[in-house]
C-alpha cells in the first residue's frame, strides 16, 4: 500500500509530518485498532441518520452492512456523517439544503483519511447532494440508497407514500372521505423504513444513480427491509475496496454518455421531474451540460416503460420483484450508450450481456414495443412565458389539458396561494389557469414543492380533478396533474412570470412545447418598468449564501462557484 493511503493520508498540518501521524495514530488507537486493520486502505462510509429522516431509519444497519463487506475485502471501513435531509421535517425546503449537503459530503470526502467511499443516501436531496459531493471530490465512490418502503394496507386497498397521501387528501378535501378515515390513512401511508414506495424522487434519484454506474447493478429498486439490500450494502463495501485497488473516479463514471443514459431512464421511468433539477447538478459539477432542447429530443424517441404512480399503477416493491433496473436497461438497450463504466469496471453493454435473458415482468416493465406511453415522461416548454423553459410531466396530466388557452387566476405568494384557495369568493372556473409567482430559487421560500396548487376547494367539490396549473415552484415526484414547473427565469429575479396579471391569458401547447403570455409587448414593457424593488433578503448565514449564488432551474439550482469545468479543471 503506498504510504500516503489509509490512515496516513492527508495529514493534519503541524508543520511535522512525521509528529502528525504518529498523532493521528495514537488518537486511533483510543478506538482499539490494531496495527494490522490500521496498516489497510480506508474506505469511508458517508452516513446520513438523523432522528428528523424517517427514511433513513434503517441506516445503522446497512453501515454494519457495509464495514462487513469491507473488511472481508481486506480494508478499514470507517463511517462518518454528514448531515442529514428528510424531507418533511425542513423549512423551507429540503432543495434549500441540498447543497449545503453536498459540500459537507465534498469536504468531509476531501480532509478526511480515506482512498475511496461509500455513500448512503435515500430521501431526496440525499442522494443527488451525494452524488454532487463525489463528483466534485473525484475520488472513487460507490452510491447505496436506503431502498423504498413496502406498501400497506387500508380497508383492503394498497397504500404507499406518497402518491396515495395526494389521493385521500384531495378526497377529504372534496368531502368524500371524513375526519376518521383521513385519520386512519394518515398511520397507514408510511410503515416501514425507507424512502417513498412510488416513482417519486427517491426512487427517480435511486434507479438514475444505477443508471449513471455510481451504484452496484440492480441495487436501485430493493425495498429496504429486504435481505438483499443487507447484501447490497456488503457487496457495495466490497465494491469499494476494489476501486482502490483499481481506481475508478467519479468523473470516469458520469460522463456525457452517461448523463444521457440516465436521462433516457428518467423518461423510461416517468420519474420525477425534481430528477433533472438533480441530474443536472450532478452533471454540473464535472462540467457537463443538460440542455432542455436535448431533453425534449431524448423524451420524444424515449418510451415510458414502468408502470409505477405517480404514472401508472404498481409500487417500487413491484419494480423490484419485476426485475428492477436491469429490467428496464435490457428494454431500453437500443437507446442506450453502451461504452458507460459503472463502479464495476463493466461497461454498460458487459453488464446487459451478462444479464441477458433474465427475467421480466412485463405488467411493470413494458416491452420497447408496447410501452405504457409512446413518449417520454417529460418534456420542457418554452415560450414568452418560460424563455430558458419550463417543465411539464406529460406522463402524469391530463391529455385534454395539453393544447388550450385559458384565463390566469393569480397568486403572488405561497401566502396568498393558501389564504385565497378555498375562499368561496374566488372568482374561479374549471378552465382557468392557476398561476403562482415567487416561489423559485432565489424568492426566499427556497422553491417549494407547491406547484402541485391545489384544486380551489370548491371546484373540487363539484368533482374537478386536474386544472392547468403554472409557477416556478417544483413538485413532488410523487404528484400528478396538468402542471408546468420550473419556469425559468423565475418570477424574483424579474422573469416574464413576475408580469402576469389575474385576468391575463396563457396559451400552453404541449404538441409544440410552448407556453405564452398572450399579453402585448408594449403592456408587458410598462408592467417591468413598474415592477417593486426587490426586497432586501437574507442578510448573513447559509440563507444569504444561497440567495446570492443559487442559479435557476436550468442550472439544476446548484451553486455557482461549486460548478466544474470538466475533468481537467480539477
Ligand atoms: Fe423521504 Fe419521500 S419523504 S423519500
Amino acid at each position: 500500500m503506498d504510504k500516503q493511503q489509509g490512515i496516513a493520508g492527508g495529514l493534519t498540518n503541524y508543520g511535522d509530518r512525521g509528529f502528525a501521524l504518529y498523532l493521528r495514530r495514537s488518537f486511533i488507537k483510543s478506538m482499539g485498532y490494531s496495527d494490522e486493520l490500521l496498516r489497510r486502505p480506508v474506505v469511508g462510509i458517508a452516513s446520513s441518520p438523523s432522528g428528523f429522516n424517517n427514511c433513513h431509519r434503517a441506516m445503522p444497519e446497512l453501515v454494519d452492512a457495509v464495514k462487513r463487506g469491507v473488511l472481508a475485502a481486506g480494508g478499514l471501513p470507517i463511517d462518518f456523517p454528514t448531515i442529514s435531509l428528510g424531507e418533511v421535517f425542513l423549512n423551507p425546503t429540503s432543495l434549500m439544503f441540498r447543497n449545503l449537503m453536498s459540500m459537507d459530503v465534498e469536504e468531509m470526502i476531501r480532509a478526511q483519511p480515506m482512498d475511496s467511499v461509500v455513500l448512503i443516501g435515500g430521501c431526496d436531496k440525499t442522494v443527488p447532494a451525494q452524488l454532487m459531493g463525489a463528483a466534485a471530490a473525484d475520488l472513487p465512490a460507490v452510491q447505496l440508497v436506503t431502498g423504498p418502503m413496502m406498501t400497506s394496507r387500508h380497508n383492503g386497498e394498497r397504500l404507499g407514500a406518497c402518491t396515495d397521501c395526494r389521493r385521500f387528501w384531495a378526497s377529504f378535501r372534496a368531502g368524500k372521505i371524513d375526519q376518521r378515515e383521513i385519520d386512519a390513512v394518515e398511520g397507514r401511508l408510511a410503515t416501514t423504513a425507507g424512502t417513498c414506495a412510488v416513482m417519486g424522487t427517491a426512487s427517480t434519484m435511486a434507479c438514475l444513480a444505477e443508471a449513471l454506474g455510481m451504484s452496484l447493478p440492480g441495487t436501485a429498486a430493493i425495498p429496504a427491509v429486504h435481505a438483499d439490500r443487507l447484501r447490497a450494502a456488503e457487496a457495495s463495501g466490497a465494491a469499494a475496496v476494489r476501486l482502490i485497488r483499481q481506481p475508478i473516479r467519479p468523473s470516469q463514471v458520469i460522463t456525457a454518455h452517461a448523463v444521457e443514459n440516465a436521462l433516457r431512464v428518467l423518461l423510461a421511468l416517468g420519474g420525477s421531474t425534481n430528477g433533472i433539477i438533480h441530474l443536472t447538478a450532478v452533471a454540473g459539477r464535472l462540467g457537463i451540460p443538460v440542455s432542455l432542447d436535448r431533453l425534449n429530443q431524448l423524451s420524444d424517441s424515449t418510451p415510458v416503460l414502468v408502470d409505477l404512480k405517480p404514472t401508472g399503477e404498481h409500487y417500487m416493491e413491484d419494480f423490484y420483484a419485476a426485475g428492477g433496473m436491469g429490467a428496464l436497461l435490457r428494454e431500453l438497450r437500443p437507446l442506450l450508450h453502451l461504452d458507460t463504466v459503472s463502479v464495476t469496471g463493466e461497461t454498460l453493454g458487459e453488464r446487459l450481456d451478462a444479464e441477458a435473458g433474465a427475467w421480466i415482468d412485463h405488467r411493470i416493465v413494458h416491452q420497447l414495443d408496447s410501452p405504457v406511453e409512446p413518449v417520454g415522461g417529460l418534456v420542457a416548454l418554452f415560450g414568452s412565458l418560460a424563455p430558458r423553459g419550463a417543465i411539464f410531466k406529460r406522463s402524469a396530466a391530463d391529455k385534454n389539458l395539453f393544447e388550450k388557452e385559458g384565463r390566469v387566476v393569480l397568486f403572488r405568494s405561497l401566502e396568498d396561494l393558501s389564504e385565497r384557495i378555498d375562499d368561496p369568493q374566488l372568482d374561479v372556473r374549471a378552465d382557468d389557469f392557476l398561476v403562482l409567482q415567487n416561489a423559485g430559487p432565489t424568492s426566499g421560500s427556497g422553491m417549494p414543492e407547491a406547484g402541485y396548487l391545489p384544486i380551489p376547494k370548491k371546484l373540487a367539490q363539484a368533482g374537478v380533478k386536474d386544472m392547468v396549473r403554472i409557477s416556478d415552484a417544483r413538485m413532488s415526484g410523487t404528484a400528478f396533474g396538468t402542471i408546468v414547473l420550473h419556469v425559468s427565469p423565475e418570477s424574483a429575479a424579474g422573469g416574464p412570470l413576475a408580469l402576469v396579471q389575474g385576468g391575463d391569458r396563457i396559451r400552453l401547447s404541449v404538441k409544440d412545447r410552448r407556453i405564452d403570455l398572450l399579453v402585448d409587448e408594449a403592456e408587458l414593457e410598462r408592467r417591468r418598468a413598474a415592477l417593486p424593488e426587490r426586497a432586501a433578503g437574507a442578510t448573513r448565514g447559509y440563507a444569504k449564501l444561497y440567495q446570492d449564488h443559487v442559479l435557476q432551474a436550468d442550472g439544476g439550482c446548484d451553486f455557482d462557484f461549486l460548478r466544474g469545468n470538466g475533468p481537467a479543471a480539477r
